[in-house]
């Protein structure tokens, strides 16, 4: 080991929707993930070894070193867990990446404001599930859409989510604008989209003048579109009238920022202002099958694997 190196073993590992489009062969905000590399992911491990100055053996951390069971990393790529605020797997969900872009996607690009109603796909999930709970936090009506009656009673029962609608239940576009009507009497002045598609399509006819569209992920496209995409309906009028803002949102360009997060989200965590699940599954090997779980809406809250 050099100077400054620590070994670190995995206790958690991360499986994120975002691995799916390194599969593609077309560009993303990356090149694609090359062949025979080790599938990058944040990991939460205790240092088992340390020729650090400032990271001692026991210590936990967060690190982006992938699916593997342990790693040589520097101690100024990860960052230290203070286990008094919540247990380390939290790194990688509601104190993680996906509660990064939850955080600055809905206060600061769409700069939220109490009193509005906020729609949110993909709710029950691990960014949805946390933007919904700031959304309340911030005072605003919230609707969630996800796919299945266990989800909708999670988000509204534990959650205090307003309405909740089943996009299983309406699979086309008339079918969820009239879901979305009578969920949001008064419009939609924010959409957290997660997925996109036909929810999608269908959100755009009920925002309200001056809306702002967080585009956050499209799990709909994933799997089918991503080389050859779907075609949806145009919309670009509605945009216009509408004078509607939307905007994408990436998790990496709020990295500098996690001490910030962290500081709110964490009191909120602590007080249990914002609540969290996770589905863990057991098993490094099942790393795969966790990933392809994500499209078969196999968890609620952050999808982690146990090693
Ligand atoms: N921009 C960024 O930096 C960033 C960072 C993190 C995540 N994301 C994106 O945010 C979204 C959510 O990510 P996450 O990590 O929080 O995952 P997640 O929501 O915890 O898990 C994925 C969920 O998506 C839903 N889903 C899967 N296929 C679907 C489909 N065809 N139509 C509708 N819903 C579907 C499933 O829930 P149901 O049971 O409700 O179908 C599933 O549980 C993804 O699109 C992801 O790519 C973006």
């Amino acid at each position: 080991m050099k100077k400054g190196e620590i070994v670190v073993k995995a206790k958690y590992i991360s499986v994120d929707p975002y691995m799916r489009i390194q599969q593609s062969a077309l560009n993303s905000w990356e090149v694609p993930h090359p062949l025979g590399v080790v599938q990058g992911s944040g990991m939460a491990g205790e240092i088992i070894a340390s020729n650090s100055d400032t990271l001692k053996i026991g210590d936990w951390v967060n690190c982006y070193t992938g699916w593997q069971q342990y790693a040589i990393v520097k101690d100024t790529e990860v960052r230290l867990l203070d286990t008094k605020i919540a247990t380390v797997s939290t790194s990688l969900g509601i104190l993680g990446m996906p509660a990064r872009v939850a955080y600055f996607g809905i206060i600061e690009a769409g700069k939220i404001k109490t009193g509005e109603t906020v729609v949110v796909s993909g709710a029950a999930g691990a960014v949805g599930s946390t933007v919904v709970q700031i959304a309340k936090l911030k005072g605003c009506r919230v609707i969630g859409i996800a796919g299945s009656q266990e989800k909708m009673n999670f988000l509204e029962q534990e959650l205090d989510v307003d309405a909740t609608i089943n996009y299983k239940e309406n699979k086309t576009q008339e079918s969820m604008v009239k879901a979305l009507k009578t969920a949001c009497p008064e419009g939609v002045d924010i959409y957290y989209d997660n997925v996109g598609g036909v929810i999608t399509d269908a959100v755009i006819d009920v925002v309200n003048v001056g809306a702002r569209i967080l585009v956050c992920g499209q799990i709909s496209q994933y799997n089918h579109a991503l080389d050859k995409p779907e075609m949806g309906p145009r919309f670009l009028h509605k945009v216009l009238y509408k004078r509607i803002t939307i905007q994408g949102i990436l998790a990496r360009d709020y990295n500098d920022r996690m001490p910030e997060m962290i500081s709110e989200m964490g009191s909120w965590v602590k007080d249990g202002k914002i609540k969290y699940k996770e589905t863990i599954i057991q098993g490094f090997e099942k790393l795969p099958k966790a990933l392809s779980g994500l499209f078969d809406g196999e968890n609620t809250g952050k999808m982690i694997v146990k090693v």
